[in-house]
């Protein structure tokens, strides 16, 4: 039992407590992903006219934009628990058999960085997801046989930032597969208008909207910086958050107009001036400006490519015009950009 409370989190120690406070609680007040959120709202509903648990669930893209908010919502819909952990912390097969033989019938079980399994964990989740049983085996060698555990239904919520690193039967057992996307600026300055509510502080719209263009698509980082602006309004005694509070907030946090900070900077500064613009390869990229591969992909391309200021050719990265000109670089090579407008 010991070992199942350490591989568990319970759903209240889980983020911050302020990070609890801003997550919207059901689909209802859950803004942005609407795809998923139709797609996820049928597939419940359904499932629960049935009386059956909910089909296994893979959510994926960039870190920040809700995947364990969304499992939270699931479990609520569903009228289930929830059950957290995430893929290094069950390391042996043995965590994996304690966890899913614990679960109660229709319990939630989320596992975050659901690619960081072991292998050898991961193959016990097969005939679990599958038969909803866990095929153990005993012994060793010609003497070895296999035991077979029921048990209770349950739907599994795996997260990932990189779904391309799940192994194809892995892959295969998920029932839905929703890919999350970085959200529009006007979603953001509704999830911030919504949070300065909860957090009872006072914000224009014009202000909510500058804090929104600066937050990468990522609620996470919107729910931040109002945090900290929300600080600065404290310490100057202003009764709401206006738009030249939010403005010199913004600086102050060293977020610049379209919320690069200095890794973004260095990642194109890399590519501009020590590879000529690109093109350049990812391991390459990632040995010249100090930070790793997996990093740059799923925490800093994302955005990046969403504000088109890197793309991604078959030889490597390049940077587009739009970064020089952001940076305020003179092009050197006009014509790595054919495909782009021409400056006048
Ligand atoms: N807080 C963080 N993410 C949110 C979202 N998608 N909708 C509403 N509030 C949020």
């Amino acid at each position: 039992m010991e070992d199942f409370e350490r591989l568990i989190s319970a759903q209240k120690i889980e983020g911050d407590d302020t990070e609890n406070k801003l997550r919207p609680k059901s689909l209802d007040s859950y803004i942005g992903q609407e795809k998923v959120k139709q797609n996820l709202a049928v597939f419940m509903s359904s499932a629960k006219k049935r009386g059956e648990s909910l089909d296994h669930v893979l959510l994926y893209g960039p870190p920040g934009l809700g995947k364990t908010t969304l499992s939270h919502i699931i479990a609520g819909e569903m009228n289930a628990g929830l059950r957290v952990t995430t893929g290094p912390a069950v390391e042996r097969p043995a965590d994996l058999a304690s966890i899913l033989t614990n679960l109660q019938a229709g319990e939630i079980l989320f596992i975050d960085e659901i690619h960081r399994l072991n292998p050898t964990v991961e193959e016990i989740l097969y005939s679990a997801m599958e038969d909803g049983s866990l095929d153990i085996v005993i012994g060793k060698g010609p003497t070895a046989r296999t035991m077979r555990i029921p048990l209770e239904p349950f739907t599994l919520v795996g997260a990932t930032t990189k779904a391309g690193m799940l192994s194809a039967p892995l892959r295969d057992r998920f029932g839905m597969v929703f890919r999350l996307e970085l959200y529009s600026k006007d979603e953001l300055s509704a999830i911030i208008n919504r949070s300065a509510g909860i957090l009872d502080v006072e914000i224009t719209p014009e202000a909510a909207m500058e804090i929104a263009g600066r937050s990468r698509g990522t609620p996470r980082i919107a729910n931040r910086l109002l945090k900290r602006i929300r600080d600065f309004a404290e310490y100057e005694n202003a009764g709401r958050i206006d738009l030249p509070l939010a403005k010199k907030g913004l600086v102050r946090l060293e977020v610049d107009d379209l919320g690069l900070d200095i890794t973004d900077i260095n990642i194109l500064r890399t590519i501009i001036d020590k590879f000529n613009g690109g093109p350049v390869g990812l391991d390459t990229l990632a040995a010249s400006t100090g930070e790793d591969a997996g990093t740059i992909e799923d925490v800093y391309e994302p955005y990046l490519l969403q504000l088109g200021f890197i793309a991604r050719t078959p030889r490597g990265r390049v940077c587009t015009q739009a970064a020089y000109k952001h940076l305020g670089i003179k092009l050197f090579n006009p014509t790595l950009f054919d495909m782009d407008e021409k400056e006048d």
